[in-house]
């Protein structure tokens, strides 16, 4: 179902009291200051050893908790890795797949995303899929053409069932972690975009329903800009998300 929606990844950081300080903080600033906004659903996505103890402090309600990766399989000899079905039983609702430094740096392409979103969608996790070109692919015009073989390739092997359960994040690589914003139209043009890849691989019901998120240097200044675009449905937030007071504004930008 398509809702407002807040997601902070928050990637390799913190410790764990750094981790604890920081949910309790936003989850007081929330309760404090947004009585009678507009509702919001908040993801927070900490590094694998602090789900738990982030989770414990969520206090339900808006706050959700999701993780950063999963495992491909269910379980067996994969050292060092972390499948759904554990991420399930710590109490993890969302998982992020297609992340770019994923696919950048650990090399992880449409194939593996795809096994990757059946194994999260088997073990009961809402998947936050990410898309998004480099500045290479946009200043050579073929961003729309990429962005349509990675929801194709990527995600649109799902069943009708499945894909209700997705959320699409946009994420311009050049503008994460950067500073380097997509405009509001620039973000709007392709929000629409992607609606219209799942009206057509779907049907427009499926479309409708859908949350598409926009990450990559989004902040607290120009969260509201953004989020007020008629496709942008919120924000999957990266280095705004480990300073409380930021994405607390930007969770208040609707
Ligand atoms: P950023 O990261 O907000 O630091 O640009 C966004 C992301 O990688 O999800």
């Amino acid at each position: 179902m398509r809702k407002n929606m807040v997601a902070g990844n928050w990637k390799m950081n913190t410790t764990l009291p750094e981790a604890q300080a920081l949910i309790s903080e936003i989850v007081h600033m929330v309760q404090d200051e947004t009585t009678g906004s507009p509702a919001v659903e908040v993801v927070v996505c900490p590094p694998f050893p602090f789900l738990l103890p982030v989770g414990k402090l969520l206090q339900g309600g808006q706050f959700h908790l999701g993780a950063q990766n999963c495992h491909q399989k269910a379980s067996g000899a994969f050292t060092g890795e972390v499948s759904a079905a554990m991420l399930q039983s710590v109490g993890c609702e969302y998982v992020i797949l297609g992340h770019s430094e994923r696919r950048q740096y650990f090399r992880e392409d449409d194939e593996l995303l795809s096994q990757k979103l059946k194994a999260a969608l088997a073990a009961g996790l809402k998947p936050i899929f990410c898309v998004g070109e480099t500045l290479e692919t946009r200043e050579q015009g073929d961003t729309f053409k990429h962005l349509e073989k990675q929801l194709k390739d990527g995600l649109f092997h799902l069943s009708n069932e499945e894909f209700d359960q997705v959320t699409v994040a946009y994420e311009p690589i050049w503008a994460i972690g950067t500073g380097k914003t997509a405009t509001s139209q620039q973000a709007q043009e392709v929000h629409a975009f992607i609606r219209e890849q799942i009206a057509r691989a779907y049907d427009a019901k499926a479309a409708l329903n859908t949350s598409i998120l926009y990450g990559g240097s989004c902040n607290a200044q120009n969260a509201r800009e953004l989020f007020s675009q008629p496709d942008v449905d919120g924000g999957l937030i990266g280095g705004a998300a480990l300073k409380s007071r930021d994405f607390t504004d930007i969770i208040k930008s609707f």
